[in-house]
């Protein structure tokens, strides 16, 4: 068995924590706030009809808005609340329980590659940090000859950047492109955010 994640720890604690998560996003989308950011970008990326998989999906903001895209989506997360909110607010895609670092959709009769597997919403800072690489090479293992995986993550929240671009070189991820923003600003030594496009090196 895998460390227990950040999140799922933090939900051990506070049993309310999953259901005030689910609300927070349903009363911003209800608001009319922007959530499909991530996933326009992701959009951009591929052709129509791509393989997507949201790696820590929650409550399936970005998978959604990339099946109504036209996209074959698959959402996997360890927290089985958010999964459940996925299934009843953005029916379509195949949304799974389980923890990326036993990462494994073949088993589960889920083709893979990918063309793109996106985690995005400081997923990679929730997960046990001794997990770490053990996520990326599965990401890895999960993605096309072609594909990218694409993460995004803030500072400040205990996995600084170099060492998550160490981690993802290790896994056989190179860094194809570096932006500190969704809506594709440079990334640069001051910035607080990373988005990091990466392919199988
Ligand atoms: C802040 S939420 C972001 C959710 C979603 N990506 C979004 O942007 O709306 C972080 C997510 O990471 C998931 N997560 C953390 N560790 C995980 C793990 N080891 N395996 C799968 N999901 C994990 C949590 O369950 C949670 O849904």
């Amino acid at each position: 068995m895998p460390e227990q994640s950040q999140w799922m720890r933090i939900v051990a604690e506070d049993p309310d924590h999953s259901q005030n998560y689910i609300e927070r996003f349903r009363r911003l989308a209800e608001e009319g706030m922007d959530l499909s950011g991530e996933a326009r970008l992701i959009d951009a990326m591929v052709e129509r009809g791509a393989r997507i998989l949201d790696a820590g999906c929650g409550p399936g903001r970005l998978g959604g808005y990339l099946h109504a895209a036209g996209h074959t989506v698959v959402g996997v997360d360890v927290d089985p609340e958010l999964i459940a909110a996925a299934e009843a607010d953005h029916p379509g895609p195949t949304w799974l329980v389980g923890d990326l670092a036993e990462l494994d959709l073949p088993a589960r009769g889920i083709d893979a590659p990918f063309d793109v597997i996106v985690s995005a919403g400081n997923v990679v800072t929730f997960l046990a940090p001794s997990t770490r690489r053990e996520v990326l090479t599965r990401w890895r293992a999960h993605v096309a000859p072609e594909g990218r995986v694409v993460v995004g993550f803030g500072a400040g929240r205990g996995y600084p950047f170099d060492e998550f671009l160490a981690d993802a070189k290790a896994a056989g991820l190179q860094a194809d492109v570096l932006l500190s923003t969704w809506d594709l600003r440079p990334f640069g030594p001051e910035s607080d955010f990373l988005v990091a496009i990466l392919r199988g090196s």
